[in-house]
Formats: C-alpha cells, structure tokens, sequence
C-alpha cells in the first residue's frame, strides 16, 4: 500500500452533515490497507444547499463511488444515472458506484441488517414472521429487503400510526402482500408480538445519551423472541440487556453498521472485504467512546 494519496488511487467519499460520529472512514481503509488496494476513503461534510455541485464534480474525478448518509439518502437519487431496482423501491441510497463516468445508487443497509442477523442467529429471515418499531428511514430500507427476502410476516408500529400503514401499503403494493400495521392498543400489540418470530427496534429510543429508555413496555417481551436492536451507541441497550435477561437471543445494532459497509466495500472494490477486520475496527472505535 502506498504511504499516502496518489494521482491513481481511487477515493471513495461519504457524503452527509455532520459526519464527526462516522467510523466508516476508519472501517473501509483499515481494510484497504490490509488487502493491499489503492482505495482512500475520506468523509466530506456537504449541506443540502451545495449537493449537487459537490457531487457532479467529485463524480468526475478519481471517484470509484460513494457513501451517503443524513440527510442526503433521498435528495441524491435525482442526481443519478441509474439506480439499482431495491433501491428504487426503499426510495433511498446510500451506496454509489461510478462506472465509465456513470453514477448508479444502491441501497445495503437492509442487506446489512440481514447479513448480521443471518449471521448472529445462524438462520434465515425467510419465512420467519418480524414485529417492526418504527417507520423512518431505516425501518423503510430494512422491512423492503426483508419482503424481498421472502419474510412471512412484518407487523410494523409507530409512534405515529399513520406512517405505519403507510409503510405497509407500500410493501404490500410494491413487493408481496405480507405487511401489516400493528395497532396501537396493548391487547394488539401483546397479539401482534405473540404471533413474530423477531422484534427489531428501528426507532432512535436507547440511543446515547438516551440510554436508559425502552422503546416498548418491558412486560411484552418473551422468550420465544429473537431481540435485534439497529441503535449501536451503547452497544448493549438497555432493549437488549431486558430481552437478554428474559433468556431471548438478541442482535446488537453494530453488525448492520459493519455489514451495510462491507457489501459497499464489494461494490466499490469488487473484492470480499475482511469482514472480521472491519468489525474489529468498529468494536474498537465504539469500546474506546463507551
Ligand atoms: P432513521 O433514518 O434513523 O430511521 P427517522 O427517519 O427520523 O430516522 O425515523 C425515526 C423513527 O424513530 C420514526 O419511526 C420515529 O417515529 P415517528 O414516525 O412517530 O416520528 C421514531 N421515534 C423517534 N423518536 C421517538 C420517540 N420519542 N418515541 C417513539 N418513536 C420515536
């Protein structure tokens, strides 16, 4: 590996605002380095206002692709040439390619959380039933992939509920019939949970400095669930702390994270990263925050 930057290394660039919290830089060219490939990762902070000028000209130069996060996943589809199918349906991207001058987005972040719960569970997501918190933008990306990845059954509930039929309607219209808002009532939720597989918390309750709050009555847990929080900052929640308590296998959030960002990896390389380095990249960079 060179020592530094050349005129032939081939930089990839997060785009969002603010990007201090990121450990992706770290993850992706700790991995670079490791595999001997002239790749340079580096985060550009860039407001909604100067977007499309940062990127057409950052798409031109010695550009192998992107990563984008908040609060760009949205506004950048309209600056691209072309747009992956799954990505099209979450309506979201934060992965993009630039090939021969073309600019093509991609969505990993609900491949991600798959690859980490296919992982951790030593199963798969197909034809398991999945009770899902929230409705936001991750919710959206996770519960697409998990209809395209042949889930029986996603329940979803929000805080606010209309966003959560919303949500079910569009899977349901857009990929199969299997998504369905859980009502707000306790009596439905208790239903709703008693009939999943999985919970997944997609909402931001438990996220430091929040630590101490659970994003659902602690009393609706059972053992028959598989527990998987996205929120990594503490790396245990407290969600995953009761539900481990309560005997129920979990899925902390840091294995999206470092998933999402090694299927960007392959897009942007086309080589398999070292999956075990980018995640002992990212437990160390979280354990030294703790
Ligand atoms: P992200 O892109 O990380 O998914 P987002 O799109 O802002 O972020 O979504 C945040 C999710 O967390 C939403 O489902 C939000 O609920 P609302 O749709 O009702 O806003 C949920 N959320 C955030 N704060 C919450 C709170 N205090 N109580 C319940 N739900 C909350």
């Amino acid at each position: 590996m060179k020592p530094y930057p050349t005129v032939t290394t081939k930089l990839v660039i997060l785009l969002g605002n603010p990007l201090g919290h990121s450990i992706s830089p770290p993850m992706h060219n700790r991995v670079f380095e490791r595999l001997d490939l002239d790749y340079c990762y580096m985060p550009v902070e860039v407001t909604e206002e100067n977007l499309p000028t940062v990127f057409a000209g950052l798409a031109r130069m010695n550009v192998a692709g992107f990563n984008v996060t908040i609060p760009h996943k949205t506004n950048i589809i309209k600056h691209l040439d072309e747009l992956d199918p799954l990505a099209a349906t979450i309506g979201a991207v934060n992965t993009i390619t630039v090939r021969d001058g073309k600019t093509k987005g991609y969505n990993t972040d609900g491949e991600g959380f798959i690859r980490s719960f296919e992982e951790e569970t030593r199963s798969t997501v197909h034809g398991k039933s999945f009770f899902l918190l929230g409705s936001g933008g991750a919710a959206r990306a996770i519960a697409m992939t998990l209809a395209f990845h042949g889930a029986e059954k996603i329940s979803i509930h929000n805080r606010t509920a209309a966003k959560a039929e919303d949500l079910a309607d569009e899977i349901n219209k857009k990929i199969r019939p299997c998504a369905a808002a859980a009502g707000q009532p306790p009596d439905s939720l208790r239903k709703s949970l008693a009939e999943s597989d999985v919970l997944i918390n997609t909402t931001s309750l438990g996220m430091h400095p929040q630590e101490e709050v659970l994003p659902l009555e602690e009393s609706l847990l059972s053992p028959h669930l598989i527990v998987a929080d996205i929120v990594y900052n503490p790396l245990m929640t407290r969600l995953l702390k009761s539900a481990q308590g309560k005997g129920c296998p979990i899925v902390p959030g840091l294995g999206m994270l470092i998933y999402q960002g090694a299927a960007a990896f392959k897009l942007f390389t086309g080589v398999d990263p070292l999956v075990d380095q980018m995640a002992e990249v990212a437990h160390s960079l979280m354990a030294a925050r703790q």
